[in-house]
């Protein structure tokens, strides 16, 4: 009796159907209650008390053995309109389609790749922030219009928990919590309070940069911004700085590059003034300093913010920022990168 299950076992392995028909009448002729397995059972009876034990246990093996067969196939089984079994494994398979980086992705890590080449290091800080990290220790008088609801979206009542308006709060975390020098750069999202159009959106992206130690200038500040710039847009970018105003950086200057359409003639692009505003920058203003436990005696710094969206609309001559919300993939589709 053993040679006859030996024998079902491997009618069983080598069983392989070419339509649900076959499978169907495997099932009958194996399984079924007039099937060669329950027939096998029946001969059982009669097998010798000393076989019984061995005998037993092979029968049963072949049982389940045929059962998961039976189920495998079935849940192989691809049935076609004209119910044939549609199972070829040597086709190939579907192509998976790759995504591309988001524009907004690939300006950032160039951005990133450019100033780590300086020796900045990537940090980070947290989105949702209290006034103390946003505008305090950045020396934001009390009375300061940016602290207004119109620009802040604030969390609690008491107007002491924001989303962070800049990535400028990650200097002040920055600046408390490691010793100099420090040559740290802070990516993320920021949040305003601003009606959505083709230049402003309630949540933007920003790169932040900053560095403190001892001697730092501002010929330093100049000459990493320029390099930034040439790297970025082009080795015939130039810089300009004008002098402007933030709390937490004194002087402090907004930096234009020469127009990356019309090379500094004046087109439309640059409203015909050959220059386009990229960032702000300026020198660690003593307060934020002090607010910091870092002694302005000895050391200096300098800081930079610029807009990730800006500069990729400038670098790829994108004319609406809410393109980069609206995951339209004719638009996402055109930047692939290696970044
Ligand atoms: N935080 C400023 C803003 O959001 C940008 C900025 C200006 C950052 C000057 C700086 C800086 O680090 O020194 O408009």
């Amino acid at each position: 009796m053993i040679e006859r299950i030996k024998e079902l076992q491997k009618a069983v392995e080598s069983f392989s159907p070419k339509n649900i028909e076959e499978i169907e009448e495997f099932r009958l002729k194996f399984l079924s209650k007039k099937g060669l397995i329950p027939a096998l059972f029946n001969e059982f009876r009669d097998v010798a008390a000393e076989e019984k034990k061995l005998v037993g246990v092979e029968i049963n093996k072949l049982k389940q053995f045929t059962t998961d067969k039976l189920n495998e196939l079935k849940s192989l089984l691809v049935v076609t309109e004209n119910n044939t079994v549609d199972i070829d494994l040597s086709r190939p398979g579907d192509p998976i389609k790759l995504g591309s980086r988001h524009p907004l992705s690939v300006a950032r890590n160039e951005i990133i790749t450019i100033f780590t080449r300086l020796g900045f290091v990537v940090g980070d800080g947290p989105e949702i922030e209290d006034d103390d990290h946003n505008f305090g220790k950045l020396n934001f008088p009390a009375d300061h219009p940016a602290r207004d609801m119109q620009d802040t979206f604030f969390i609690s009542s008491d107007l002491n928990v924001l989303l962070r308006t800049h990535t400028s709060s990650v200097q002040a975390h920055e600046m408390s919590e490691m010793k100099p020098p420090i040559r740290s750069l802070a990516p993320g999202r920021v949040y305003r309070n601003e009606a959505i159009s083709a230049r402003a959106h309630c949540l933007f992206h920003q790169i932040e940069g900053l560095y403190v130690d001892k001697n730092v200038s501002f010929a330093d500040l100049k000459q990493t911004l320029d390099y930034f710039a040439k790297e970025m847009f082009g080795e015939h970018t130039q810089i300009r700085m004008r002098p402007s105003y933030f709390p937490f950086t004194e002087p402090s200057a907004e930096v234009d590059v020469s127009c990356t359409l019309c090379n500094g003639k004046g087109c439309n692009v640059c409203k015909g003034t050959g220059w386009l505003e990229i960032l702000g920058c300026g020198m660690v203003d003593p307060n934020v300093f002090i607010a910091a436990g870092i002694d302005p005696e000895i050391y200096s710094g300098f800081a930079f913010g610029m807009g990730i969206e800006r500069i990729t609309m400038l670098k790829y001559g994108i004319k609406d920022l809410r393109l980069f919300f609206e995951n339209d993939l004719r638009f996402l589709e055109q930047f692939t990168a290696a970044y």
